[in-house]
């Protein structure tokens, strides 16, 4: 089988990707020292910290919605049913018995079935969920601290729980996500391909974008600035 060197992620989509990574880990190692699961910084700068990263990831969040909806990139993740089963098998049993993937990865569907549920399901409901408790928790909690003790404390508990559950679910996915990075077709292979920008992928499979693109014509145009500008 022919491969190909292409470009797989553009500049701003590998930009956007190791920040956010960096961003939520940091957001995490303070988080839960406010949720008091052990001692680094301080609480107070510790909080400090969790506000200032919580900023830079939320603009960064609306740099990302500009990016999905002017390149046409947001159509990666449409999900679909076709091969989610096969994907879901292959990694609980044909990687493990050196099964081909299910999947062939091109440059206008570089997603996987699994991968766009997964990623569909962080963007539209646990980051959602975190900005928007995280956001009620600031301008809920800090107008009490400084005395207006007549708003509800209650409330701010059960925010505090959506928004612990909400750290544990992307520590999960972040575990996870680490792990399926090494199951490509060199342990390595994914990894280097955020970092540079291009993969090695079938040749068959850069001819079968062409189809692809004749339905999703923003994603071509896209695409083919990208490589130009990488
Ligand atoms: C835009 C997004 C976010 C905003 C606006 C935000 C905001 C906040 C605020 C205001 C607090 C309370 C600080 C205090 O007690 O004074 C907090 C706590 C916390 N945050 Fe975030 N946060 C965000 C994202 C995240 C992310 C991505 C994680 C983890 C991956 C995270 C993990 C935590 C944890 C574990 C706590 C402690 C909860 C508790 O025990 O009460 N946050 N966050």
């Amino acid at each position: 089988m022919n491969v190909k060197r292409v470009l797989v992620y553009t500049r701003f989509e590998r930009f956007w990707h190791w920040l956010q990574a960096l961003l939520i880990l940091f957001l995490a190692l303070t988080g839960f020292e406010i949720h008091s699961s052990y001692q680094f910084f301080g609480f107070e700068q510790a909080v400090r910290y969790h506000s200032v990263a919580a900023v830079a990831f939320m603009v960064l969040i609306g740099l990302a919605i500009f990016w999905h909806f002017t390149t046409g990139e947001w159509r990666q993740y449409i999900p679909t049913r076709q091969r989610l089963v096969a994907q879901m098998e292959y990694y609980l049993l044909g990687i493990f018995r050196n099964a081909p993937h299910p999947t062939k990865k091109t440059v206008l569907s570089k997603l996987n079935p699994l991968q766009r549920l997964t990623y569909l399901g962080l963007k539209l409901l646990v980051i959602p969920v975190m900005v928007t408790s995280g956001l009620l928790y600031m301008f809920y909690r800090y107008p009490q601290r400084h005395g207006m003790e007549s708003l509800n404390v209650s409330g701010l508990e059960t925010i505090a729980v959506v928004h612990t559950a909400g750290a544990f679910l992307l520590i999960a996915f972040i575990v996870a996500h680490i792990y399926l990075t090494t199951t490509g077709h060199t342990p390595t292979s994914n990894l280097e391909a955020m970092l540079t920008g291009y993969e090695e992928l079938d040749d068959d499979s850069t001819n079968s974008d062409e189809s692809l693109a004749a339905s999703h014509p923003g994603l071509t145009a896209s695409h083919s600035s990208s490589e130009k500008h990488e």
